[in-house]
């Protein structure tokens, strides 16, 4: 049964958008507490007719007002027996790093216990997290964590990659290093391709039918043939159309990109024009304790002038913040960073993708 339309016709264009902008299905259940995530910025625009007309015209806004309807429940280790199977599992590129995506990682524990399990056995490994929540992101670069994130963990397990920080625990540094973070909309093209393993769990249970399928197939094209899908039992099935392979596991199972399978079928979105894909974010719906994040990722910027990723970030900042001369020249910069020979084939790649969105941004008008 289809429910009625809300009264509100403000109401009715917030779940238009949201629907659009990142799929999520509509539980009107959502909206008194998304209201309250969404009050900072209904006070910046004078009220939800007003947000949404900058949201309409602003991508990145209209990202920040659906990711107010978000889930963000997530724990370290959550479906234990898919992770742990991994490293049997999953193809080992020649270059001996296996790189993982984390799709909808929240505040980052699934990915970090991606780095874990293969770290764990000695293989070396990339993580990229993504979610659409940009104070997500945040806390997952952080990589700081209170007990309940380690519930049904064992300590020694905890102990070897999270070291004590007060009454939280901190990932260790060769964990933090085996993890990157980025702002993704699953709307959008994938960021990286060349994957081994995606985990995208408990993300498509909160998506419409119509949008699960292309983010499937999204997913599906940014692994290498062989490489691995993992989905909560809870998550709707892949169409059969991706070809993908049933994996059972003990306690649990996976899909498989077949390895003989070049080609995924094409499952666009019809009418959404292209988007550049935001590479690291700047929040402005804070949640929880207040962050300045402009100030946070300048001080990284400044603590890691070799970075291309923190440098991108910084013009990224410089662009939000209206100060789009600074914001070019750091770009430039960027570029001298990505010109380095030394620079790994997946750094550069990513780096020229987020360098050439944030150029389209810099030159919109
Ligand atoms: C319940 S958490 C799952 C976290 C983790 N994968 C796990 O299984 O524990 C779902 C996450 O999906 C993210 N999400 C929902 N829709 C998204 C979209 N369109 N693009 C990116 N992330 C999305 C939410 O922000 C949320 O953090």
């Amino acid at each position: 049964m289809t429910a009625a339309p809300h009264p509100d016709p403000a109401v009715v264009g917030l779940q238009r958008l949201v629907e659009g902008v990142s799929g999520l299905r509509w539980n009107p259940a959502q909206l008194p507490g998304a209201l309250e995530r969404l009050s900072p910025l209904l006070a910046a625009h004078g009220g939800l007719p007003g947000l949404l007309s900058t949201a309409r015209a602003q991508p990145r806004v209209a990202e920040q007002v659906a990711a107010a309807f978000t889930v963000g429940e997530t724990w370290f280790m959550r479906i234990r027996e898919q992770l742990l199977a991994l490293p049997d599992l999953v193809p080992r590129p020649s270059g001996g790093v296996v790189r993982a995506w984390s799709a909808g990682c929240s505040t980052g524990e699934e990915a970090y216990a991606l780095a874990a399990v293969f770290q764990e056995r000695g293989v070396p490994v990339e993580v990229w997290g993504s979610d659409l929540r940009a104070d997500a992101v945040l806390s997952a670069q952080r990589g700081e964590y209170g007990r309940w994130s380690f519930r049904g963990v064992d300590d020694a397990l905890r102990d070897r990659h999270f070291e004590r920080c007060g009454e939280a625990f901190r990932a260790r540094p060769a964990l933090r290093q085996a993890a990157r973070f980025l702002v993704h909309n699953l709307q959008d093209p994938a960021p990286m391709t060349g994957l081994s393993v995606v985990s995208c769990r408990n993300v498509t249970i909160y998506l419409q039918p119509e949008a699960v399928q292309r983010v499937y197939a999204r997913l599906v094209a940014a692994l290498v043939p062989g490489g691995v899908l993992l989905l909560a039992p809870s998550d709707p099935r892949p169409d059969a159309a991706l070809g993908l392979e049933l994996v059972p596991l003990p306690g649990a199972s996976a899909f498989r990109r077949p390895a003989a399978r070049p080609e995924v079928p094409r499952m666009e979105r019809p009418v959404t024009p292209a988007r550049p894909v935001p590479f690291t974010p700047v929040p402005a719906v804070p949640a929880g304790p207040p962050v300045d994040a402009f100030a946070e990722v300048r001080r990284r910027a400044y603590e890691r002038p070799e970075d291309p990723d923190a440098q991108l970030a910084l013009a990224l900042a410089l662009l939000d913040a209206g100060q789009p001369d600074r914001a070019a020249r750091t770009l430039k910069f960027v570029q001298t960073l990505l010109d380095r020979p030394d620079l790994p084939e997946w750094t550069l790649a990513r780096g020229q993708a987020a360098l050439a969105a944030a150029r389209q941004r810099l030159e919109r008008p």
